[in-house]
Order: C-alpha cells, then structure tokens, then sequence
C-alpha cells in the first residue's frame, strides 16, 4: 500500500514537472536560439545589429540569448560550449577573431547544432566545408570600399580647393579596423583602387588599425596626426567605420580644423553629422538586414527546412555558403 502511494506520488511529480518543462518550453517562445557579439562595446554591433536581432526574434517568437564575448575568442569558446551544453536549437556566432572559426564550426558539429556565423567571414579557405549546418551572413566586404572610394573621388573632383597644396595628389589618412578583418581588409584596400581608378594619384600620409573599430581609437589617433609633422598636409581623412571617424571628427574640432571625412555603417549619428556638415558620406551596411536575416536562417534551420526556404535572402552559389546583404552609398 505505502509503496503503491509512493510511486503514485513520483508519478504525479514527474507527471507536474513534464507539464512545467512543456509550459516552459512554449511561453519562452518556441526556437532558442544562443548568440554571441564580439564586444559590446562595438557601436555597429550593438547599436544596430543586436536590437534589430531582438526585435526579428520576438516577431518569431523565438527565445533568444545574446552573449558579450568581450573581444576574446577563448572566452567566445566557453560561451559556445555553454549554449551547446543548455540545448540551444541554433547558434548565431559573431567571431571574435575571423581566423578562429574551426573550432566553433567544430563545437557546434560535435553537437548536431546548426551554426550561423555572422559579421565576420571565416579567413581560414574551406573552413564552411566541414560542416553541412553551417552558414554565413555578411555583405560583399570589398563593395563598401568600392563605393566609399568612388564617393570620395567623385567629391575630390568637384572640390579643387581640397587639394590643399596644389600638387594635383590627395594626401591621406586611413583608419583602419581590425586587421585580418575581411571587412577592415577589403575596404582600406579597394576604397584607395577605386579612387586610383577614377584618375586620382594618391599619397598614404598614416595608416592605423584598431581591433576594435573604436571611436577612442579615432579621436586619439586623429589627434596624435595632426600634432604630427605631416598635419598640415592632411587633404582628406578616410575611417573603415562611423565609430572611428566619429572620433576623428571630434579631434579635428577640438584643433579646430576641418577636413572632408569619410565612414561606413550610416549610423543615425553619421547621417546627423553629413547633415550639419561635419561629415562628407558613408556607405550604409545594413545590419538590420542582417540581423533580419540571421533570424530568418535560425527559424528555417531549427524547423528542418532549407535555409532560405520562403524568404527573400539568397545563398551564394560560390560555395561561401553566404547570405551577402548589399551596401548603399550615402552623401545625404
Ligand atoms: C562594421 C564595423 C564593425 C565591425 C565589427 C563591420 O562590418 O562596419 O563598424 O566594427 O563590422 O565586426
Ligand atoms: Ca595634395
């Protein structure tokens, strides 16, 4: 008799905690989905992207998690294993360093759990290959520097006082953002052939890097070259990123000087500043579009389907196994 009560108990224990499970597992929405940002701290990344991934998740109602990886990409690591180890259903993964994509591709096919790899293209060739569930959502990265460059040319050759010194060259100062970055990489180099490819000769006063794209990082290296011997000769200053040239804009008013200053991202803030004058043109890289489309990926994926099935967003055929969202040029 007691024993009988006993596992009658256990039973309805079990049977109570099954429903919670089930009640939980249908209030917190459906799909779950585990993603990761490389650093906070990144204006585009959390100021564009992570909200827009908010806001397409709840539309879906899926359950989503984003995690900081604070620029480290062991500490990205540990998170992924957490995320696995929780049974996340899809992994969105913004790398911390684009070379270091093998070992998560290699965590989340451990697990049998579909990885979307987002902002930062893998570096290492033939890494998408090692894994059936993996995908990657980006843009063209060498089309931003195209389109920035030709703004610029275009812009130099409508303003003949930009030449300062008169020697028909346009000196200039590139921020650059993460090195090894695809999209770091592609526009410090395509932004100078395309303003090369309009007839413009070109003189590289300074290059800097900052891992972190930062707008510190642009103010004081701004202010550090036009302290410099060379800073008077600075003609045209060109920023990989808004964030960066944010900075530099604010180390040019502080010295109170003014030269033509060019970013990408067409943040909110950069559009204010082309507006008041302060800032000559961006490239808008739309993160709502591509946060929209990492939803759009997760929710197919976790359902079993094709990756872009009933969506807009197309998969290259070039074997990048990547969703490319286009970049618009901004002077207005
Ligand atoms: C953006 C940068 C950002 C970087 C982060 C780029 O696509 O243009 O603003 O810092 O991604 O990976
Ligand atoms: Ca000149």
């Amino acid at each position: 008799m007691k024993k009988s009560y006993f596992s009658l108990f256990v039973a309805v224990i079990l049977a109570v905690g099954a429903v919670s499970l089930s009640a939980r597992g249908s209030s917190s929405g459906g799909v779950s989905i585990g993603a990761t940002i490389y650093n906070f701290g990144d204006n585009f990344m959390n100021g564009v992207v992570a909200p827009a991934l908010k806001k397409h998740a709840k539309e879906n109602k899926a359950s989503l998690t984003i995690v900081d990886s604070e620029n480290q990409q062991a500490k990205q690591n540990d998170q992924v294993d957490i995320f696995i180890n929780k049974g996340v259903q899809v992994l969105a993964v913004n790398l911390v360093d684009p070379a270091s994509a093998r070992t998560v591709i290699e965590k989340a096919k451990a697990a049998d759990t579909p990885l979307i790899l987002y902002n930062k293209e893998p570096t290492e060739a033939g890494v998408m290959d090692i894994y059936d569930k993996v995908w990657y959502v980006g843009t063209n990265s060498a089309e931003s520097g195209i389109l920035q460059g030709e703004m610029i040319a275009a812009d130099w050759k409508a303003n003949a006082g930009w030449d300062k010194n008169g020697d028909g060259v346009m000196q200039y100062v590139m921020l650059k953002g993460e090195p090894g970055h695809p999209d770091a990489e592609a526009r410090t180099k395509e932004a100078i052939l395309s303003i090369k490819g309009k007839g413009i000769k070109v003189q590289e006063l300074a290059l800097q890097a900052d891992p972190t794209w930062s707008t510190q990082f642009g103010n004081d290296t701004m202010a550090a070259w036009l302290t410099s011997g060379f800073g008077e000769e600075i003609e045209v200053v060109i920023a990989n990123n808004d964030g960066m040239a944010f900075g530099a804009i604010t180390a040019m008013e502080s010295a109170g000087v003014s030269l033509p200053i060019y970013g990408v991202d067409a943040l909110e803030q950069a559009l204010q500043l082309i507006k008041e004058g302060k800032m000559n043109g961006t490239v808008l890289n739309d993160g709502k579009g591509q946060a929209h489309a990492v939803i759009d990926l997760a929710m197919n994926v976790a359902a079993g389907k094709a990756p872009t099935a009933g969506t807009d967003w197309k998969l290259e055929t070039d074997g990048s196994k990547a969703i490319r969202v286009p970049y618009v040029a901004v002077t207005e």
